[in-house]
């Protein structure tokens, strides 16, 4: 979809969407056309319940040299911000497309009492359309022409339309990074397996990321035990996929990014029921959230050093699988008793936040993964689990994720937890507690592999890498949560 900004034009043509504000408060625009087609605007709004409340929608006749008007509600004047703008975008995106239009305009009546400039909303709104208009559709082999996006051209006037082109352009590096992320996310597992992952992930040295792949027998060498362990039951050869981008100052220690991808996940020996299961290609959304977050970060050219690693394996059952019971070192030299198979994003991550901290000795390491169908009984699809040993960085974190839209919910940790995970042969077993907060004991377990002084969060994003009813920038299916969440984090608190 191509994007235009341009000024208050004479005359409107064409589709035309324009703001209303709360308590039906016509914005300039809106009612500058409800005086010319002589009130009828405000007839179809008394017609029925459309009040101008935030995210609410009204679509009346257009006449008068224009096709269709879109009323969208814009609520109360200090209700539209970014976030509230991208909404906004997509709605006006999802209209279009589900009516069959080809270009549509949008035009920015900012509110008096709004908190953003007009380009910066006029930016974000196109920010949301485009985030809305994601497919992926490169399997579709019949598809007719009105199961594709409908929507071409988008106009957003405003009255500094250069100022907002401005905007935009910085806010294009946030759509070509969540699209990379959600196509990593929605490809199935024969076609992503760990060293497609890690060959996707190399060609982001064009956007100036060095990118390091570490193979098996690397890995073996150094004592990955328990990450190779998890990936021994598949013809797909495991991968550490390294990648870094130091452009802060020489001396600052960098922040590490860690994520699960388990490109597919039957749950090994333990094998899963077959229902649902074909969900498990997107065991690999840490992963993937990461390595676009680094994408963006490089792509924006970010004033810092941060470091992304991802544990990337396919966990099969086979002769040669992990068994129930087996004790494995870890890289850290802890022992693991692997009681339960399907109980692997924690073992993959425990020797990668090993490595990562041995390695590059960073201030801060925060790690993503789909690691438990307990995070999704405790918290639903609204919000990832967040477990830290670190208050200010939780708090960082979830004020990231506030003002992004990528929302996060601090859980407990504390030692009666931590005890529940003990094994009577080893230092640790991978399971415990029956299911009996299994959130809590999967990020005790990765906090035994924090090293004293190291600031650690772990965000179990279980119910949030993928939409099954998608919202106004997501359509259903890979969401690509995590991407904007850290980039926010390292522009906030690790750049200056
Ligand atoms: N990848 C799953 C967790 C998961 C479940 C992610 C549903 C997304 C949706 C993880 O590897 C897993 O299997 N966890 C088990 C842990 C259990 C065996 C202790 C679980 O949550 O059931
Ligand atoms: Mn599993
Ligand atoms: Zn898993």
């Amino acid at each position: 979809m191509k994007v235009e900004f341009s000024a208050f034009p004479k005359a409107f043509s064409g589709n035309v969407a324009v703001f209303v504000g709360a308590e039906k408060k016509l914005q300039a625009s809106a009612k500058a056309i409800d005086g010319a087609l002589g009130g009828a605007v405000m007839r179809a709004i008394e017609a029925g319940r459309f009040t101008g409340a935030k995210n609410q929608t009204l679509s009346v006749l257009g006449q008068k040299g224009f096709s269709r008007l879109l009323l969208l509600g814009i609520g109360k004047d200090a209700e539209l911000d970014a976030r509230a703008a991208e909404a906004l975008g997509g709605l006006v995106a999802g209209d279009a497309n589900a009516a069959g239009q080809k270009a549509v305009t949008v035009v920015v009546d900012a509110p008096k009492g709004g908190t953003v400039t007009p380009a910066a909303l006029a930016a974000h709104i196109a920010l949301g359309a485009q985030l809305r208009s994601y497919r992926f559709d490169k399997y579709k082999t019949k598809e007719k022409p009105e199961q594709k996006n409908a929507l071409e051209r988008l106009t957003v006037v405003v009255g500094s339309p250069a100022d907002a082109k401005k905007a935009y352009a910085a806010l294009e590096p946030v759509i070509d990074s969540v699209f990379f992320t959600r196509d990593l996310v929605s490809e199935p597992a024969n076609v992503l397996y760990p060293a497609e992952f890690a060959r996707r992930a190399k060609a982001l040295t064009k956007v100036g990321l060095k990118v390091e792949v570490l193979g098996e027998a690397e890995m073996k060498k150094r004592g990955l035990n328990v990450l190779l362990a998890v990936g021994q039951g598949s013809v797909r050869e495991s991968q550490l996929l390294v990648m870094s981008w130091m452009n802060g100052p020489k001396n600052q220690a960098p922040v590490a990014l860690i994520g699960k991808g388990v490109t597919f996940d039957t749950g090994g020996i333990s094998l899963k029921p077959a229902g649902g299961m074909e969900d498990m290609k997107w065991d690999m959304g840490g992963a993937g959230a990461v390595t676009g977050a680094m994408r963006l970060l490089a792509a924006r050219k970010a004033k810092a050093n941060v470091i992304g690693i991802c544990a990337l394996v396919e966990n099969m059952p086979d002769g040669n699988a992990t068994r129930p019971g087996d004790v494995v070192k870890s890289l850290s030299g802890q022992t693991v008793e692997i009681i339960n198979t399907d109980a692997e994003g924690r073992l993959i991550l425990c020797d990668a936040m090993w490595y990562a901290q041995e390695r590059y000795k960073p201030q801060a390491m925060v790690e993503l993964s789909t690691l438990t169908g307990a995070i999704i009984v405790a918290l639903g699809h609204e919000r990832a689990g967040l477990f830290s040993n670190d208050t200010p960085l939780a708090t960082n974190l979830r004020k990231a994720g506030a003002e992004i839209g990528e929302k996060l919910w601090r859980m407990p940790l504390g030692p009666k937890y931590d005890k529940l995970i003990d094994s009577d042969i080893a230092d640790m077993k991978n399971v415990g507690g029956g299911r009996d907060g299994g959130s809590i004991t999967a990020a005790q377990f990765l906090q035994r592999f924090v090293k004293d002084g190291v600031a650690w969060a772990h965000l179990d994003i279980a119910g949030m890498a993928w939409s099954s009813k998608g919202n106004d920038t997501t359509p259903k299916g890979a969401t690509a949560y995590g991407v904007r969440l850290l980039d926010r984090l390292i522009a906030d608190n690790y750049e200056k």
